[in-house]
């Protein structure tokens, strides 16, 4: 696997995150080994992380990186964004993004998938970089594969 070889890194990361939530059905255990898995094997990241919807917004889950702001309004900022549209985001630059919120001054790129289960938003999973425009589409098709992957684990996750 040559280290440009995007699809294939997703791949072997989309093994190892089934083998490690396999037998556990804990949502917050298996969200904090999915964010520390894709923080520490995909480069150029200082944040990654989950927010859960809860009652109208998203509060703040699991995650590796800075200390982030714990509640965000649906529809607001990136990751509000990503939930009331229930489709991912990609931001290449966030200073260009209306809205975004700040929450570690290093972030100047940002990928934010929603994670469905039985037709409704449950989660956010939030991906910031250092370097502008950081994510692609193989990383959109990446973190949906192992976001996919992570409600399959979890059928009565509402
Ligand atoms: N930038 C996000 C907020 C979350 S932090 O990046 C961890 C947003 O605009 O929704």
């Amino acid at each position: 696997m040559g280290a440009d070889d995007k699809p294939a890194l997703y791949r072997e990361l989309g093994i190892q995150l089934a083998a490690l939530i396999a037998d556990e059905a804990d949502i917050v255990a298996n969200t904090a080994n999915m964010a520390a898995l894709i923080y520490h094997r995909l480069p150029e990241l200082n944040w990654a992380g989950v927010y859960f919807a809860r009652e109208g917004e998203l509060v703040l889950g699991p995650f590796q990186g800075q200390p982030a702001c714990v509640r965000i309004a649906w529809g607001k900022g990136v990751c509000g964004t990503a939930a009331a549209r229930g489709a991912t985001v990609i931001v290449p630059d966030v200073d260009a993004f209306p809205g975004h919120i700040a929450c570690d001054a290093a972030s100047r790129s940002e990928l934010v998938v929603p994670l469905l289960s039985g037709g409704r938003v449950v989660a956010v999973f939030d991906l910031d970089s250092p370097r502008p425009a950081r994510f692609d589409d193989e990383d959109r098709a990446g973190i949906e594969l192992l976001a996919a992957i992570l409600v399959r684990n979890h059928p009565d996750w509402r």
